[in-house]
């Protein structure tokens, strides 16, 4: 077992019960946290961030998807988790949430580059010589979900949306303009210019969030904005490390840490995608947002609704119920 369940089991008994005992002969790490160092002390707040994350996730799925531990799992539920075996590592991949900086973490950790620096985004993401979880038979599957640390990072999911929209949307893209762009604008605008119409540039949020919330959506999901309870299937999983993008870097490295990952790698901070606009921000997403009704505000926050119940992420805006 890895560091973190092993520190975060005996945390849970400390907690739970408050034996003398126990205390005694585990040293529970948080009631001598006085006589530790701050990096003691902040590595401990980190382990009870991780049990709280874990218990809270195991009570909303056990309320909303009573009974779906014990279901088999599919090789297309494990589509977006990739392998490291070296570290006996699992990673579900949330686009905008890092997701290009944990690609060449892998990368490094198994061995098929030697330094974060060296590798371009694009190699991060298409000649990253990293598996699929998808890519192995059942009996694999299931070893390496029983076995290794299971990893996923989130991100408050308003900003992970505006996020996604003004990188694909904001920016030239020779993919989401034509594929989701074209049908977007066809679908929303009246009027629409024919350069409009041909190119599928200039989406605007509000028309994004129209066909996001459009039960007959022109053209389909994406995994940019798809929810991540439906794109890492959390409840189905039981994830044992729960990091989150607000506090990425500081967490990151502490699973690094954890998992015996060599000191000198820690977790880079570059942004790769459009690296000259300023990163979104609760301040900038609140500006998309307000281009928005109070209809709309609400029916996307019922759309991201589990994300935010299962992370504990705070409603966004006071009016939304
Ligand atoms: C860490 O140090 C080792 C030994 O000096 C070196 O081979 C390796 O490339 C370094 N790794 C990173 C990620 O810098
Ligand atoms: C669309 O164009 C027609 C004809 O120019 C005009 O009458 C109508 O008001 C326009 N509609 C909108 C929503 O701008
Ligand atoms: C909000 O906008 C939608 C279109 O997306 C419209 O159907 C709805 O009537 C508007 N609601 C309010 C309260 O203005």
């Amino acid at each position: 077992r890895s560091f973190i369940t092993v520190t975060a089991a005996i945390l849970a008994l400390c907690y739970k019960h408050r034996m003398k005992h126990i205390q005694q002969v585990l040293t529970c790490p948080a009631e001598n946290a006085s006589s530790g160092t701050d990096e003691d002390r902040h590595l401990q707040q980190l382990t009870r961030t991780q049990e709280f994350r874990r218990h809270l996730l195991a009570d909303v799925c056990a309320k909303y998807q009573p009974g779906i531990i014990q279901r088999r799992v599919s090789q297309q539920q494990v589509s977006r988790v990739y392998v490291e075996d070296r570290s006996r590592l699992l990673y579900c991949e949330v686009p905008k949430a890092g997701c290009s900086n944990w690609k060449r973490v892998l990368m490094v950790l198994g061995g098929s580059a030697t330094s974060i620096r060296d590798i371009p985004h694009d190699a991060a993401h298409y000649s990253n010589h990293l598996r699929r979880l998808e890519s192995y038979d059942h009996a694999s599957i299931a070893e390496r979900l029983r076995s290794y640390t299971k990893v996923l990072f989130i991100r408050e999911p308003f900003e992970r949306l505006v996020s996604a929209f003004r990188d694909k949307f904001e920016s030239p893209n020779s993919y989401y303009h034509p594929v989701f762009g074209r049908p977007i604008i066809s679908r929303y605008r009246t009027n629409a210019t024919r350069t409009a119409l041909r190119t599928g540039t200039g989406v605007t949020f509000r028309e994004f969030i129209q066909y996001l919330l459009d039960v007959r959506r022109p053209v389909g999901m994406d995994i940019h904005w798809e929810p991540v309870s439906q794109l890492c299937n959390p409840c189905l999983l039981r994830y044992n490390f729960i990091g989150k993008f607000e506090s990425l870097e500081d967490e990151a490295n502490f699973l690094l840490q954890s998992i015996g990952a060599p000191r000198n790698l820690t977790f880079p901070d570059f942004k790769d995608r459009n690296p000259r606009e300023e990163r979104t921000s609760s301040s900038i997403t609140q500006k998309y947002f307000d281009q928005l009704n109070a209809t709309e505000r609400q029916k996307a926050f019922d759309f991201y609704y589990m994300d935010y119940l299962m992370f504990n992420y705070q409603k966004p805006f006071t009016d939304l119920h």
